[in-house]
């Protein structure tokens, strides 16, 4: 399948006043249409400025990319300009974030919002993009469309909100839509409601999907394809069902591990939550020589401290970045 997003050697450097580090270092990454792929990885891993950079929505100047390519539909996002991103943001990438209100103006009734972008981005009237907009609260599933327009988003539950901003992520059909946590800020009862919403509507519209979780659970039910980061690199990728079967790397063992069974409903609010693997991510201003994960894994060899393993074939489909990879013919 021809990849829609391409991600290739993305590096984003910080630079704060003690110390300048890549917090997403080497990226190489495809989705196509119709596609959902899941950027998975313990807090601090680089998901969330892999997806600001994709958008262009860097901090800047404190975070910047400073190596790679973004190819998206033969346009190099990371080296366009403002006038080119602002014709793909919100229009042909669609965005969702953990928290409704950062996506939301506060003092803006949610319908006219919606419809703004609609007026904006495909020259509708103001009686059309109402139709659109009432169409599409309809479609995320909002009761009672026709008088929620009018409300502000303090007048909604947080569960309504991210539904608002879905319609606005989906409002100009987008090719490629980034979810970054869409459910994490909201109760474990909604959360399941609004993914099984998210998940209609993605396949309905057949974007290029990259989700960003830490919910195993919501990986497995959502993503046809997953790749693990650690440290700011990619360490795994490969399809949600090998991942799950036959994880290589073993931090993504050590992941999966120790997770409840996924039909289980386990506690309320640790449904599928990353366990905790012994030790901790060294910090990204002092990451060890060799391979980031070697201080916490029990495979690890002398190889592993020197030299750092490159993101390889371990199987057809199956990329590993690991000296020693799990179920490797001995
Ligand atoms: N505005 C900022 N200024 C300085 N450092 C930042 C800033 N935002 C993020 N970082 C650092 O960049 C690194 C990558 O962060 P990022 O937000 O991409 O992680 P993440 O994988 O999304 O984590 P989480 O699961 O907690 O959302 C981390 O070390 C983080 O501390
Ligand atoms: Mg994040």
């Amino acid at each position: 399948m021809k990849a829609l997003l391409s991600i290739e050697g993305l590096t984003v450097e910080l630079a704060t006043r003690e110390r300048t580090f890549e917090a997403v270092s080497d990226l190489n990454f495809r989705v196509s249409r119709n596609e959902v792929l899941a950027l998975v990885g313990e807090s601090g891993s680089g998901k969330s400025m892999t997806a600001m950079a994709i958008m262009r929505l860097l901090p800047e100047p404190v975070a910047e990319i400073t190596a790679g390519r973004i190819m998206f539909d033969g346009i190099d996002l990371a080296s366009a300009g403002e006038a080119e991103l602002r014709k793909v943001r919100g229009n042909r990438i669609g965005l969702i974030f953990q928290e409704p209100m950062t996506s939301l103006n506060p003092s803006i009734r949610v319908g006219p919002q919606v419809a703004e972008v609609l007026r904006l981005h495909q020259g509708l009237n103001a009686a059309s993009a109402r139709n659109r907009v009432e169409e599409l609260f309809e479609r995320v599933r909002i009761p009672d469309p026709k008088r929620r327009f009018d409300d502000y988003p303090h007048q909604m539950s947080g569960g309504m909100r991210q539904r608002v901003v879905i319609a606005l992520a989906l409002a100009c059909d987008p090719d490629v839509l980034i979810a970054d946590e869409p459910t994490t800020a909201l109760d474990v009862t909604t959360q399941a409601q609004i993914l099984e919403t998210f998940r209609d509507l993605q396949a309905s519209v057949g974007a290029a999907t990259i989700l960003i979780t830490h919910d195993l659970a919501v990986v497995a039910e959502t993503a046809d394809r997953v790749a693990v980061m650690y440290a700011g690199r990619i360490v795994e990728e490969t399809t949600t069902e090998q991942l799950f079967a036959a994880p290589r790397h073993p931090y993504t063992h050590g992941l999966l591990g120790s997770i409840p069974h996924l039909s289980e409903e386990a506690v309320p609010g640790a449904r599928g939550r990353l366990p905790e693997i012994a030790g901790t991510v060294p910090a990204l201003w002092a990451l060890p020589p060799g391979c980031a994960f070697a201080p916490r894994c029990p495979r690890a060899g002398q190889k592993c401290t020197s030299q750092r393993p490159p993101l390889e074939n371990v199987a057809p489909g199956h990329m590993a970045a690991c000296w020693y990879p799990l179920g490797a013919p001995q």
